[in-house]
């Protein structure tokens, strides 16, 4: 296969949802259909190898929640998948926003008792951000859901964008028969799950054959699913794959991850409708994924794999071309040539050393502490800078500093270190040096885990002050140098690690405030990080 053949065939895509609705389940009755995995109840095995790769993470474990994300590839009928793994937790959520960055399209998944739920109102904001395609999973139908109508109405009013239910659930819970193939006009029956069929047989439907449907679904189903179907035929939205492409209209799936039911033709049908790797955006153009030079972002920072060596593992998107191992690449941040080490990607759970990789591909290589979230390696023919990550304005501050103070260079090394991959913000008072440094987190959880961590990794333990503040903007425009702008007495002017101005504020009221005393002054609540 040449290299456009393997580029082709890839199909990226973060996999989102609020905890427990059901994604690792999906995640892996994916898996097993790609033979990644022989046995369910090997991904992650919730209280244990979930936690086992590293030390750290012990703190994650007493509160047994996922912090870190992780990527996965298999095979599935000539296609080659990338899955990314997004953390739960919302204290976690900045790291979830980058990944959905490394993403072509997002599966949503989502519990049918429940429907929208606050992380999932997030996540979908930065895939709409990005006009990234959302694919819907409604997870769960083996138990008491709600009305279907009354699902797909919530995600078109709260986020705005078209649904069309590929499948549409017959009954749930225990009266849970199956689901109705629109396109196909054919019946997928769950009883056949209990049969103990892996690939059920659909069952063709003429929804006019009531004598058939009632055999099979009974009076009162068959007549609430002719209703239905007459209804979302006759007024819900056209299937269009171009508004799918466009992130403007979601195919919905319904399904039951855990049984097993509705997952092969989610599968099939979302590997058909999604595309390709697509063109990332530079600086000054976009990089076509089918051209020759390699090129790839980082997006995510892992560390301490293993305690004893402090190392670092950078997970970079690759966006065109082909990855060599032997070869040297150009890291555009660094200035400098640079030889990738180690480069490996998740087969499921095995790491595996790799010789290739393409675009699409999500490789993890070893990081020696050059690399920050959102960097450029690319070949050196092309030096592009890809689009940047967004930094996304913490809601919490600390101010914090070294108790022993003989510690001063393993703290700041620590902090920088920590913040470079994106695990907490660094900001300091201008003019002030490195004195005191004001560190910003999306959830206060963060500042527990830098806590142990500089402590366990760095052997300093610090000091650690809570700010008042809940936001802070970046400044875009400013008519006047910040210092001499017309400022709220609790207001305060900071940088950040890459010199850029931001403000401090107790409330929204003095945002608003700032805004109106100050013509010409624009902030922003994400810095785009070119
Ligand atoms: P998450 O990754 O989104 O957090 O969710 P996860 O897959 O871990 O699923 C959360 C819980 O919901 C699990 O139960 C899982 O077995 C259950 N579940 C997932 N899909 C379905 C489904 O289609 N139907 C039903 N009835 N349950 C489902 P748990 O008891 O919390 O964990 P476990 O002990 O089963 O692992």
């Amino acid at each position: 296969m040449n290299s456009n053949q393997e580029i082709e065939r890839r199909r990226t895509f973060a996999i989102i949802s609020h905890p427990d609705a059901g994604k690792t389940t999906l995640t892996e009755k994916f898996l097993l259909y790609g033979g990644a995995i022989q046995l369910a109840g090997s991904v992650k095995g919730k209280a244990t190898a979930r936690h086992a790769v590293s030390d750290w993470m012990e703190l994650e474990k007493q509160r047994g929640i996922s912090i870190t994300s992780s990527v996965m590839q298999f095979e599935y009928e000539g296609f080659c998948i990338n899955i990314l793994d997004t953390p739960g937790h919302q204290d976690f959520s900045e790291d979830t926003y980058r990944t959905l960055m490394a993403a072509d399209s997002a599966v949503m998944v989502i519990d049918a008792a429940k429907g929208i739920e606050p992380q999932t109102r997030k996540l979908f904001k930065i895939c709409a951000m990005r006009h990234i395609p959302i694919f819907t999973f409604i997870n769960k139908l083996d138990r008491e859901a709600r009305d279907p109508f009354e699902l797909m109405e919530e995600l078109e009013n709260e986020f705005g964008i078209g649904t069309y239910p590929v499948n549409w659930p017959i009954g749930c819970g225990v009266d849970f028969k199956g689901v109705f193939d629109r396109d196909r006009r054919e019946i997928l029956a769950f009883q056949d799950y209990h049969r103990g069929q892996n690939k059920i047989k659909p069952i063709e439907c003429d929804l006019d054959d009531v004598e058939t449907l009632d055999a099979l679904i009974g009076q009162r189903m068959r007549a609430k699913l002719q209703e239905d179907i007459e209804l979302l035929d006759g007024a819900g939205y056209e299937f269009d794959l171009a508004d799918v492409r466009a992130g403007a209209l979601s195919p919905v799936f319904f399904g039951s991850a855990l049984t097993n039911f509705g997952v092969e033709p989610f599968l099939e049908n979302f590997l058909r409708m999604t595309t390709p790797p697509l063109p990332r955006q530079t600086a000054e153009d976009e990089v076509d994924p089918f051209a020759p030079e390699f090129s790839a972002f980082v997006f995510k920072i892992q560390a301490n794999m293993n305690k004893a060596h402090r190392d670092r593992i950078a997970f970079m998107r690759i966006c065109s071309g082909t990855f060599k191992r032997d070869r040297e690449y150009f890291h555009v941040q660094g200035g400098k040539m640079i030889k990738l080490a180690q480069p490996q990607q998740m087969m499921a759970q095995e790491r595996a050393i790799i010789n290739e990789a393409f675009a699409g591909d999500i490789i993890g290589v070893f990081d020696p502490g050059i690399f920050s979230i959102g960097d450029t390696v690319c070949d050196p023919k092309m030096k592009v800078r890809f689009e940047g990550i967004p930094t996304f304005a913490p809601e919490h501050f600390s101010v914090i500093s070294q108790v022993d103070t003989m510690k001063r260079k393993q703290f700041t090394k620590g902090v920088t270190q920590i913040a470079q991959e994106g695990a907490i913000q660094m900001f300091h008072a201008p003019n002030s040096g490195m004195e005191e440094i004001i560190v910003g987190a999306v959830g206060v959880l963060q500042f527990e885990v830098l806590e142990y961590r500089l402590k366990n990794e760095y052997n300093c333990d610090i000091r650690r002050r809570d700010l008042s503040y809940s936001y802070i903007r970046w400044i875009e425009q400013t008519p006047k140098k910040p210092d001499e702008l017309n400022l709220a007495s609790d207001t305060r002017w900071v940088q950040d690690f890459q010199g850029k101005d931001l403000l401090l504020f107790n409330n929204e009221w003095s945002i608003r405030w700032v805004e109106q005393k100050n013509e010409g002054l624009e902030l922003s609540e994400f810095s785009r990080n070119w």
